[in-house]
């Protein structure tokens, strides 16, 4: 168990992993934190929660879970820990805190947002509401819990396709990611409609043929994927295995070789035996599979870091648990409503 290392066995064991990554002198001095962490986390009865977006010290050294959006929602689900340190971003915490409300939960850094996420309101679901009444709306887990409660469902990158078709219905709205939901309506052989775009144009669009309706939200790191991208480095590399994540634009995902959630890209690498592996998301995931995959070669397109997520390190980490920082709070009458829209997204499987 990494929780009860001495300093210089948690050392060794990110040495293993990192020494190709992560500077000696830097290695050292993470490990202090790192251990000094997992005895906090031991004293105060707290799980830590790691996406895989995660800077490579963090990751190989203080989560007791790691896993995409999906799989950190079900393990916040399922703990009976007092406190839950989310290191991920603020979508992410407040999801764990809808799900529990009586317990802490800290998100380690108060900047750590998502451009999904700001990019719509509770009032611009509401006013797609009038302008579609009737039709479901399948939101997004990177989105706020106001968001959420104007919401039927959620989804993840890793069950979007699964959650549409789980609803049956003839329309959909698919809030708030343009490239994923394109992607999902591409999978699902469905239409789709962005009705923002169309300045001027009212309810009677009904009668068109569409199955979808987006909103033209996007990920500030995956929409900077290209096909001139992918093209010059199949140029270099022709025997290059190319995976992108749903965030991406349609034109890339269908240019690469496999797209999935950050969970799904992990297992593809881990299950193939490619010579080599170009993985358009975050960057620190990829120095993560790296680490884990040392016999496969992962090339780098170039240093693609989100922000956000990017906030979070293990200082802030060690501040949180001191100091119980940030406490993310959601008021009970939205929560009782976003609450829905996850569990209905949990049971789906
Ligand atoms: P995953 O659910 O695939 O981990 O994605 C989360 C995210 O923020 C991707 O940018
Ligand atoms: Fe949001 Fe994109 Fe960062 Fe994920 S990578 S948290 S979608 S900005």
């Amino acid at each position: 168990m990494l929780t009860s290392l001495s300093v210089d066995e948690m050392y060794q064991n990110m040495k293993v992993a990192l020494k190709d990554i992560v500077p000696d002198v830097e290695l050292r001095y993470k490990a202090e934190l790192a251990v000094e962490i997992n005895r906090l986390k031991k004293e105060k009865n707290a799980v830590i929660l790691g996406h895989n977006y995660m800077e490579p010290a963090l990751y190989y050294s203080i989560p007791d879970f790691k896993g995409d959006s999906l799989e950190l929602s079900r393990k916040a689900a399922q703990t009976d820990k007092s406190i839950i340190v989310f290191c991920g971003v603020k979508f992410m915490a407040e999801t764990a805190k809808i799900i529990n409300p009586d317990k802490i939960v800290l998100l380690p850094s108060e900047k750590a947002g998502c451009s999904l996420a700001a990019s719509i309101t509770a009032e611009d679901v509401r006013l797609l509401k009038a302008r579609f009444p009737g039709v479901p709306v399948v939101t997004y887990i990177n989105t706020y819990a106001d968001v959420k409660a104007e919401s039927d469902i959620c989804c993840t990158s890793g069950n979007a396709a699964a959650v549409v078709e789980s609803l049956k219905s003839d329309t959909i709205i698919f809030i708030p990611d343009e490239y994923l939901a394109k992607n999902v309506a591409q999978e699902t052989g469905k239409h789709i409609i962005f009705p923002r775009l169309y300045s001027g144009s009212t309810n009677t669009d009904t009668s068109l043929d569409y199955q979808m309706i987006g909103w033209p939200g996007r990920c500030e790191v995956h929409e900077k994927f290209t096909v001139d991208d992918i093209r010059s480095i199949r140029q270099q590399f022709p025997d290059v295995v190319i995976l992108a994540h749903p965030e991406c634009s349609p034109e890339v995902t269908s240019a690469s070789d496999f797209s999935g959630s950050t969970a799904a890209m992990i297992r593809y690498v881990e299950k193939t035996n490619a010579p080599r592996y170009l993985l358009l998301t975050e960057c620190a995931m990829g120095d993560n599979i790296a680490a884990a995959n040392p016999e496969k070669e992962m090339l780098r397109l170039c240093s693609v870091r989100c922000p956000h997520m990017n906030q979070i390190t293990l200082e802030d980490t060690l501040k949180s648990l001191q100091n119980n920082q940030y406490e993310i709070e959601v008021p009970e009458e939205i929560r009782v409503r976003a609450v829905k829209s996850i569990q209905r997204m949990l049971a789906i499987g």
